[in-house]
């Protein structure tokens, strides 16, 4: 496993759409091996390949603080939405920006693990902004597209 170096805002990649994933073999594996050290290190709830230049649709999520909640999406998709929330989000590929997004409160996200066996996962209040922040990157949006009320951090 190894680090990753953070793309950060000003490369065009962050705003390209990332290709689903076809072969679920040891390449995405070392990908998503060094994905999940790189977010930890830098102390992230998610991180999108996209944020280490590769343009794929995978995602790395951990929304705990003792790093119990670590989950892998391959291919995802909301599948459902319900409620609203207004909270402050930033992002690894910003950093020192901040601002208030709306997002559902409760999300259900259907997405393949490392083999390419489908799973539907379930997130409310940070864990259902954190699937919606991670898959707005694999299309090439960020955070700041949905700002509606930022704040300098
Ligand atoms: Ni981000």
């Amino acid at each position: 496993m190894a680090t990753r170096n953070i793309v950060k805002l000003g490369d065009d990649i962050l705003r390209k759409k990332s290709r689903p994933v076809e072969k679920f073999d040891d390449r995405l594996h070392t990908l998503l091996d060094d994905m999940r050290e790189t977010m930890y290190k830098a102390n992230g709830v998610g991180l999108a390949a996209v944020q280490v230049g590769v343009l794929k649709r995978v995602v790395v999520l951990d929304c705990t603080e003792d790093h119990t909640g670590y989950l892998e999406l391959i291919n995802p998709e909301i599948i459902e939405r319900e409620g609203e929330q207004f909270e402050a989000e930033g992002c690894l590929s910003l950093p020192g920006e901040q601002g208030v997004t709306v997002r559902p409160m409760t999300v259900k996200v259907k997405a393949q693990d490392r083999n390419g066996q489908w799973c539907v996962y379930k997130g409310t209040e940070l864990k259902a902004r954190c699937f919606c922040h991670e898959i707005d990157h694999l299309d090439g949006v960020l955070f700041i597209d949905k700002v509606i009320d930022k704040e300098n951090l």
